[in-house]
């Protein structure tokens, strides 16, 4: 029975505490200590004796006494302040800051809310509540920032980044958190819907109705922030062109994000949550929309674009480094649909895949390990250049199976 546990407990606890406070009279600095040992284990039985007869309060309703609401911080403050460090990146490019943007929409703004968007009402009635993250930004420096999104915090709800190995996208959440605290609604929506309406504002049309009877619709909706409606990266270099390329490659490229074989905290929680007969909608959807787009990356050097070309053609042979136009063209025979279309692809997004290949970093379809051995001997010059002749190159040649 709890209760007479509790009550033999107690009286137990009382004669001890009668004869040791006692002995402790007029004692020396031993026993100084042995009064603070004897406390700290006293402290410690009443806490698990609360724990084990179930008195701890553990109802989110009641929130954190003042107390317990400071301790938690002040350990969480100074935890995140001794264990960040590292450089941090220029974090004003505005492929980054997109970046982030689209996926704070996925990710983060159901608990964190944003400016136009309020937090939703079932995350308010949360011990502890998520803060509304706009004024907290300027309370951290960018390396703090980067610790909390990378690792999240134990005890309350925060999530830890779903892709560990992702640095890079974990700070274009650090550089769009940056851009947080001076954001107005209407760029809060244009940096996380992009070309798309956001669902807000707008009157329902018939045609709003339409889309939502479609099933694809709303899956196709949540692609479009980031791809854009035409399928074509929405010109930063944030995100990957779709549109044109080959449908196999797609496919295998969905399905190896949600098995978590290709890592990507942005593109792995978005597959994960579709079933295989959507993945190949989806595919099919994009390699039939035309190639093409504008950008808005700075145009590169003709002679890093003539360094490419070269490197591109020949290969680096006394470094093992394979002729990329053998698998990726420009070429007249026909691309095996397994490799994917890189011509006319943002050169961020090129650099940034082949930085990953060469790091061990990037997985993807069953062909991958081909690009880890084309990759690796690679020096970030020729990842550049690479990078810039490929992106200058019009529009791909489709594959075999889509001509
Ligand atoms: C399931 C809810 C949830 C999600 C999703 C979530 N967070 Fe949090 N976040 C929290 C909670 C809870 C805290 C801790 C609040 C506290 O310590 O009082 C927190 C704390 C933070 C803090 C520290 C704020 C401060 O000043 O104390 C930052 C920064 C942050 N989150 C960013 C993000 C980002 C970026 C994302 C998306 C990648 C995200 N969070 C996703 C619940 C969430
Ligand atoms: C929050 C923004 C965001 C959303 C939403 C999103 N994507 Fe992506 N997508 C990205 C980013 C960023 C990458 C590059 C990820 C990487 O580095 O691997 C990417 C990569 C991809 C790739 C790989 C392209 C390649 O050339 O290898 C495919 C395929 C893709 N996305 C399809 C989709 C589809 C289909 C949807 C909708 C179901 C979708 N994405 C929704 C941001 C997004
Ligand atoms: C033997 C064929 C082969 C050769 C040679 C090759 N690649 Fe690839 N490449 C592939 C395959 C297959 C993939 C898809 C990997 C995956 O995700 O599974 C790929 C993917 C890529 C990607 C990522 C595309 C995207 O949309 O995410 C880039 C960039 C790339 N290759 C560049 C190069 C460059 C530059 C070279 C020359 C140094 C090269 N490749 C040589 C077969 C090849």
């Amino acid at each position: 029975m709890p209760f007479q546990s509790a009550k033999a407990y107690a009286r137990q606890a009382a004669v001890l505490t009668g004869q040791g406070l006692r002995w402790l009279v007029a004692g020396s600095w031993k026993r100084v200590f042995a009064i603070l040992a004897l406390a700290s284990i006293l402290v410690a039985a009443g806490g698990f004796f609360l724990a084990s007869v179930g008195l701890v309060s553990i109802s989110a309703s009641s929130g954190h006494s003042p107390v317990t609401a400071w301790f938690l911080h002040y350990t969480m403050r100074n935890a995140v302040r001794l264990q960040s460090s590292g450089k941090v990146p220029p974090l004003n490019d505005p492929a980054l800051i997109a970046k982030g943007a689209g996926h704070y929409e996925t990710g983060c703004l159901a608990c964190h809310g944003a400016p136009g968007r309020d937090q939703s009402l079932i995350v308010r009635q949360m011990t502890p509540e998520p803060p509304y993250l706009p004024p907290r930004i300027s309370e951290w420096k960018p390396e703090e920032l980067f610790w909390i999104v990378k690792n999240g915090i134990k005890f309350s709800a925060m999530p830890a980044w779903p892709a560990l190995k992702r640095e890079d996208e974990i700070w274009a959440m650090v550089a769009f958190l940056q851009q947080l605290p001076d954001m107005t609604a209407a760029r809060y929506k244009e940096l996380a819907h992009g070309d798309r309406d956001a669902t807000t504002d707008e009157p329902v049309t018939p045609d709003h109705l339409r889309a939502l009877a479609d099933p694809l619709g709303p899956v196709l909706a949540n692609c479009t922030r980031c791809h854009g409606e035409d399928g074509n990266g929405r010109g930063l270099g944030a995100f990957p062109k779709l549109a044109g390329q080959s449908e196999a490659y797609l496919l295998a490229s969905l399905q190896s994000y949600a098995s978590g074989d290709r890592h990507s905290g942005i593109m792995q929680p978005v597959a994960a949550g579709l079933d295989q007969p959507v993945l190949a909608a989806l595919a099919s959807h994009y390699a039939s929309l035309p190639a093409g787009g504008e950008t808005a990356e700075p145009a590169p050097s003709n002679e890093s674009i003539r360094r490419g070309a070269e490197l591109a053609s020949s290969g680096v042979p006394e470094r093992n480094v394979p002729s990329c136009i053998h698998c990726h063209g420009p070429k007249k025979s026909p691309r095996n649909d397994r490799y994917p279309a890189i011509e006319g692809q943002y050169s961020a997004y090129l650099k940034q895949q082949l930085e990953l290949f060469s790091s061990e970093k990037r997985g993807g379809t069953a062909y991958a390990h081909i690009m880890h051995i084309a990759a690796h001997r690679l020096t970030p010059e020729q990842i550049q250049d690479l990078a810039n002749y490929y992106a200058s190159l019009s529009s791909a040649t489709p594959p075999e199976s889509q001509r």
